[in-house]
């Protein structure tokens, strides 16, 4: 960690060059951890291609009909999230920030065994409102939608499988340690967005202080727009 300390003095354009530098070289290193982890991944190649396939026309639809490339939960994020439901097959999973992420986990959810329970949250109605319309037009609709203030009433915990992706950034960081504390002793949390340089080194600190393991996903999520994902495991 000395090397990124320095980065820290290095201004402007440089300094974020040399940060997105040492974060491909990390997630190189990442890479061979995960394997090592789960060795699923080594065929993450080929059991990519097939949930591309599946995802990505209904991807296009919702990103040309309902929101954005920008907004929505990236295609290879998608996947990756995909392919991590089949190897952990969580039986409890929590969708924070409805979208797109709500029909790839129910997706998920048509050919699980066992079954998963899905729940669908966002801090704005309006797009819980217009996730489940469209997941209705290609008959996903299981599972259950809410709010996030209904659903922290309802005291749920024990997520196998949280997706954390609501709101606004500042949201997003506000709601980490709760977020984290919702996970099940086994279980796993993707974080979307940790391409953005403060709200990575808050969320690494925030994953240390509850005990849990921070993991680069860059190498399987980079997108398009330079975005990727961390992985949070409890062991
Ligand atoms: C990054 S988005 C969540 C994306 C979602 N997980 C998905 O896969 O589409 C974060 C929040 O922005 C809001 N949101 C979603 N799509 C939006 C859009 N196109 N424009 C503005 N806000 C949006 C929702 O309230 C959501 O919780």
């Amino acid at each position: 960690m000395g090397g990124l300390s320095q980065v820290k003095r290095v201004p402007g354009f440089l300094g974020r060059r040399i940060t997105a530098f040492l974060e491909t070289m990390n997630a190189k290193t990442e890479r061979s951890r995960m394997e090592k982890k789960l060795p699923e991944l080594r065929s993450y190649d080929q059991l990519a291609n097939e949930i591309t396939n599946r995802l990505q026309p209904i991807y296009e639809k919702y990103i040309t009909t309902i929101s954005t490339g920008v907004m929505a939960l990236s295609l290879e994020s998608s996947v990756f999230m995909s392919v991590l439901c089949s190897i952990f097959q969580p039986r409890k999973i929590l969708d924070l920030g409805s979208g797109f992420s709500s029909a790839v986990f129910r997706i998920y959810a048509e050919t699980a065994n066992p079954k998963p329970h899905i729940y669908s949250i966002d801090d704005a109605p309006e797009w819980l409102e217009k996730t489940k319309e469209f997941i209705a037009g290609y008959q996903l609709e299981g599972g259950q939608f809410m709010t996030w203030d209904v659903f922290l009433e309802q005291n749920q915990n024990s997520f196998d499988f949280i997706l954390h992706d609501l709101g606004s950034m500042v949201t997003r960081e506000m709601l980490l340690p709760t977020v984290l504390s919702l996970v099940s002793t086994n279980g796993v949390v993707l974080l979307d967005d940790i391409h953005k340089t403060n709200y990575r080194k808050n969320a690494k600190r925030m994953v240390k202080e509850t005990g849990l393991i921070y993991h680069n996903l860059k190498s399987y999520t980079l997108d398009g727009f330079n975005r990727y994902c961390a992985l949070v495991t409890t062991e």
